[in-house]
């Protein structure tokens, strides 16, 4: 292992919640108000695609009118600090930590604002709008950009690498419920690292050695500071 320090971070909804989106479980959660199986699966989307299309388009659109919150830019720093002995990587699909200018960052459930055709190219654009109807590039159909419930989240062996040489892995707003990436503080301790759950609610960590308590855009400027 090198001599600095290498850190890896997962964050879920509950960093953008400051930020004003809303999470999945919590209370009046995205899932309370539809269902999974119709807009996070791809049968649902087989089902039912306008359905689907506009529960994106919705999401999509909110971002207009959110900013990064102090977690983001926390984070942020902490890349300026370690730069490539840190690795964000995000379970969130807004554009808040890009925004806040996130360089090293995986989308690994993809991202809101891009789009992608289901022709043989699968040509991936970005869309700040409504979804087009057909693809630019080659006319066939598109969808959300967006790795939904069966499918294989994106750069999963880049993570894996990155999980097994992490001397330091926090997991920050998120239920850690959802694999692959709730196996992730398994990964990164059995692999040696020190593992530390910032998070509003406790958390079932297991494999957990630290656990911090409260609102991200509080604890996790203060957790930065502390690292820096
Ligand atoms: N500060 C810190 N943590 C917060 C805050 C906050 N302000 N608000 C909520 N939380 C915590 C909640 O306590 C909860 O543990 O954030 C967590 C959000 O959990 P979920 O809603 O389950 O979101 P997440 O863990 O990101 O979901 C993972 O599930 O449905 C899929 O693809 C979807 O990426 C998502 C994945």
């Amino acid at each position: 292992m090198g001599t600095s320090k290498k850190i890896v971070v997962l964050t879920g909804a509950g960093i953008s919640a400051e930020s004003g989106l809303r999470t999945f479980r919590d209370a009046d959660g995205l899932w309370e108000n539809e269902p999974v199986r119709i807009v996070a699966t791809p049968e649902g989307f087989e089902s039912d695609p306008e359905r689907v299309i506009t529960f994106y388009n919705k999401l999509r659109n909110s971002l207009k009118n959110v900013e990064p919150n102090a977690a983001h830019h926390a984070l942020v720093k902490l890349e300026e600090k370690y730069g490539d002995d840190f690795l964000l990587i995000t379970q969130n699909v807004d554009d808040l930590h890009q925004r806040a200018g996130s360089k090293r960052v995986i989308a690994m459930h993809g991202e809101l604002l891009k789009v992608r055709c289901l022709g043989h190219g699968e040509h991936v654009m970005y869309c700040t709008e409504n979804q087009p109807e057909k693809c630019p590039e080659c006319g066939a159909k598109m969808r959300p950009h967006i790795v939904w419930f069966g499918e294989i989240p994106f750069e999963m062996k880049r993570i894996q690498k990155a999980l097994t040489q992490c001397d330091l892995f926090a997991y920050i707003g998120t239920s850690g419920v959802v694999y692959p990436a709730a196996g992730f503080r398994q990964m990164a301790k059995s692999s040696g690292a020190y593992v530390v759950c910032l998070n509003l609610e406790e958390v079932d960590g297991g494999y957990t050695d630290e656990f911090i308590q409260g609102k991200a855009g509080e604890i996790v400027p203060k957790w930065v500071e502390k690292l820096s």
